[in-house]
Parts: structure tokens; C-alpha cells; sequence
């Protein structure tokens, strides 16, 4: 039988940049993916979140959307901008003003608002201070998370502080594929370490004033090598290292992962023992991103880390290239309870894009595929409370169709359909799958 708790969550995720729109305004300040959509060539079709789901301005529209699914959370993210334009310093009352209404509206509909601090947008007066690798990080990040936790907190029980920290630091600092959009073996290392200490230090600055509950969220990717050569096992290891465990590790009381250091050579640094000391600050709850599992084998061409993804025979992939595998969801959440302890948990976010219909037809928008991947993560889901996760909740990505980064918006992740040429939202077939599950639930998972 399949029954989730009672008081378990079910949300939707989405962040500022790619859904507000109106970036600048109101007095907002410049953010690092303002200036990176900007930049020709960044962003397929040069795209931007200028207007994205205009839901700067529509957000009391998306809440009833939300309210008509019968979701009880929703997942947000903060722009900094809009609170503190230059990142530190002057406060704009205008951009506290928009989120204090948009979780008033929530709570008057009875969904529980789940708060990120940071989703990858960085003021971009910070990042000419640079950013990610400025020392400082941590006093700004927990100053501006103070900020928000004191116009807040009242009112919000759940925050996360920082939305993947492997793939901005992956993206911005090694590849270079998202904002600052930096190519170098030489940064990861340090911005990895910020990244985790700014988390700390909000984390610390909560405990003196927050009344709920704070984590940070992780994108988790299951791997499992291709053959049993040295070779594939050894690259393995790495992806896992350098994705996974470099950032989970430290945060649950170990050091860096070993291969590190072969990964970044002479990039590779030794940090103070007191700061793995902060960095191990208890928190309250682990978020989960689960997307997908890779299977791994040894690639020379992969930098940095010589591990590339080899195509599993009969395995149904999404646009993105990301092998659907549910039961590796599952499995995640049982790693983790295994090797950092028996926390409490959310599914942060999950999902797919599939190419939908362009438009919606006769008012439907038909995602076959989204519905199947949306139950059977769910299943999945439940499987992990099955066997003693502390699962506490599941937020899909996303609300509604977005800005998906340097892909611009030719990628929909959506249980809504936006048609971005008039913003009219169209709940997809996926969305009223949801809708039964949320209302039985788990019991439509049955059939
Ligand atoms: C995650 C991001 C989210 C979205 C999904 C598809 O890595 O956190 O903003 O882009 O991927």
C-alpha cells in the first residue's frame, strides 16, 4: 500500500532568475546572470531572464495555480539582488516588500514556504569583488541571510542556504558554461571551500534568531561504473568524489575526499582544521536534488575529471541527456542515510524535460512521459520511507516551464506549461497527476 505520511510536504521548486523576470526592478541591483545572459554567446538563442514567467508580476496568479494542485510547500529562491543591490550595505525595502506579500499570499492559501538564499545569482558588485573567491564571502552571505532570516523567519519554517553547490561551482568556476562563467583548475578548490564556510556561517547566524529549521540543498548523483576495469572503477570514483562527496564529506564532519587532489594537481590546497570544524555545524535537514544516475567509464578527453557518461542500452533519456532512473532515487536516500547518519530530508527537486507540444491544444498540454516520470520517482520516494528514510517531503522541478540557464528556455521542466509569447500557464497532464497523487496520498501511485 502506498500512503505517505500525513504531514509529509508536496511542492514545486523554482528560483528567482529563472522565473521572476524584471530583474532591475524596483531597485534591484545587477546580478552575475543578468550580466552573463547579456554576454553574446552565453545563453542558446541568446535568451535572458528578463521577462522569463513574468512572475514578478503574476506571482498572486501562480499561487492559485499551486493552491489548485492541493500542494502544501513550495520551494523558492531569493533574489539578493533585490534586497541588497550591491550585495552588502544598502537594503531596498521594495525588494523585502515582494517576498514578504508573496509568502503572505502563500500562507493564506496554506502552503508552506521553503526559502533558498542562494540560487546561483550573485550580486554582481560581488563578483567584481570576485565573488565566489573572495575570503569575504562568508560575512557577506551570512550577513545578507541574516537579513532575510529577520524579515522572515516569522514567517517561514524552512530555509535552504545554498542551491548546488557543485554546479556552481562546476558550471561557473571549472567549465565556465554559467555565470561568472570561469574556466579554471585553479579556482574549484577554493570557491568549493567558501561555498561550504558561507554555509556555515549562515547556518551559525540562525541559530541565534531562527525559530524552524535550515539546510543546505545538494544535487546527489548516483554512479555506478560501466566495467569492472581499474580503469572505470578509478573514474568512478572521482565523478563520485568530485561531485558528491566533496561537498557532502566536509559537511558531515570528513575531509575532502582523497582523489581531489589528483583532480586539481597543483590547484589542490590544504585548509586550517578549524574551518572543517565550522564547516561540520549541524543542520536540520538535508535537501536532495535527484535528477539522474550516471554510469561511468574512464573518457582522457573529460576534463577535469577523465570521467564521461556511456549510454545505457534501452534506457529512456531526457532532453538534457540525463538517464531516467528511478530506483537509483531510492538509492540515494538510502546512501546518505548510511554513510552521514539518519537525518531528516526533503526531495528538493526532481524532474524532467521532455519535449512537450509547443502549445497547448483545446486547453491541454499532454506530457506522457513527465506523468510516468513523476509517478515512478514517487514510488520511489516512498520505497525510501519503506525502509527508515526520514523523508519529509518532495518538491518537483518545476512549477511551471523557465529560464533553464545557458539553455535559454528550450527546455521544459514544468507540471505547467507557460506559452512565453503571452504567459498564459496551462496545467500539463503531469500537473493533474500530481494533483490525484497529492489528494489520495500516494494512493493514485497504486494504479
Ligand atoms: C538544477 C537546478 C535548477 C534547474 C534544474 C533543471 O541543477 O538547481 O535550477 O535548472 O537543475
Amino acid at each position: 500500500m502506498i500512503r505517505f505520511p500525513k504531514d509529509f510536504l508536496w511542492g514545486a521548486a523554482t528560483s528567482s532568475y529563472q522565473i521572476e523576470g524584471s530583474p532591475l526592478a524596483d531597485g534591484a541591483g545587477v546580478g552575475t546572470w543578468h550580466r552573463f545572459s547579456h554576454t553574446p554567446g552565453r545563453i542558446l538563442n541568446g535568451d535572458t531572464g528578463d521577462v522569463a514567467c513574468d512572475h514578478y508580476r503574476r506571482w498572486a496568479e501562480d499561487i492559485e495555480l499551486m493552491a489548485d494542485l492541493g500542494m502544501s510547500a513550495y520551494r523558492f529562491g531569493l533574489a539578493w539582488t533585490r534586497i541588497l543591490p550591491r550585495g552588502t550595505g544598502r537594503l531596498n525595502p521594495k525588494g523585502l516588500d515582494f517576498y514578504s506579500r508573496l509568502i503572505d499570499a502563500l500562507l493564506a492559501r496554506n502552503i508552506r514556504p521553503m526559502v533558498t538564499l542562494y540560487h546561483w545569482d550573485l550580486p554582481a558588485a560581488l563578483d567584481d569583488r570576485g565573488g565566489w573567491l573572495n575570503p569575504d564571502m562568508p560575512n557577506w552571505f551570512a550577513d545578507f541571510a541574516q537579513v532575510a532570516f529577520e524579515a522572515f523567519d516569522d514567517r517561514v519554517p524552512l530555509w535552504c542556504t545554498i542551491n548546488e553547490p557543485w554546479v556552481i561551482n562546476d558550471g561557473g568556476y571549472a567549465i565556465g558554461c554559467n555565470a561568472p562563467g570561469h574556466h579554471s583548475l585553479f579556482e574549484p578548490p577554493i570557491v568549493a571551500h567558501h561555498l561550504l564556510l558561507s554555509h556555515a556561517a549562515a547556518v551559525e547566524r540562525y541559530r541565534g534568531i531562527g525559530k524552524g529549521a535550515i539546510g543546505i540543498v545538494t544535487d546527489i548523483e548516483p554512479k555506478d561504473a560501466a566495467t569492472q576495469s581499474e580503469e572505470d572503477v578509478a573514474a568512478t570514483e572521482r565523478d563520485d568524489a568530485y561531485k558528491n562527496r566533496q561537498y557532502l564529506d566536509p559537511l558531515f564532519g570528513r575531509p575532502y575526499p582523497a582523489s581531489l587532489a589528483k583532480i586539481f594537481g597543483d590547484g589542490w590546497r590544504e585548509w586550517p582544521a578549524s574551518d572543517f570544524e565550522k564547516i561540520r555545524t549541524p543542520i536540520d535537514f538535508l535537501g536532495v536534488n535527484y535528477y539522474q544516475r550516471r554510469v561511468v567509464h574512464h573518457d582522457p578527453a573529460a576534463w577535469p575529471t577523465f570521467a564521461s557518461p556511456t549510454p545505457v542500452p534501452d534506457a529512456i533519456y531526457t532532453q538534457t541527456g540525463w538517464e531516467v532512473h528511478a530506483a537509483s532515487l531510492t538509492r540515494t536516500l538510502l546512501w546518505v542515510k548510511e554513510r552521514y547518519g539518519d537525518l531528516p530530508m526533503y526531495i528538493t527537486e526532481n524532474g524532467a524535460a521532455f519535449p512537450d507540444p509547443p502549445a497547448a491544444v483545446d486547453g491541454r498540454v499532454d506530457d506522457p512521459l513527465r506523468v510516468r516520470f513523476l509517478r515512478d520517482h514517487l514510488r520511489a520516494a516512498h520505497d525510501a520511507i519503506a525502509q527508515g528514510v526520514d523523508l519529509r517531503g518532495y518538491f518537483a522541478w518545476s512549477l511551471l516551464d523557465n529560464f533553464e540557464w545557458a539553455s535559454g528556455f528550450s527546455k521544459r521542466f514544468g507540471l505547467v506549461h507557460v506559452d512565453f509569447a503571452t504567459q498564459k500557464r496551462t496545467v500539463k497532464s503531469s500537473g493533474a497527476t500530481y494533483r490525484q497523487i497529492i489528494a489520495s496520498r500516494g494512493a493514485a501511485l497504486e494504479a
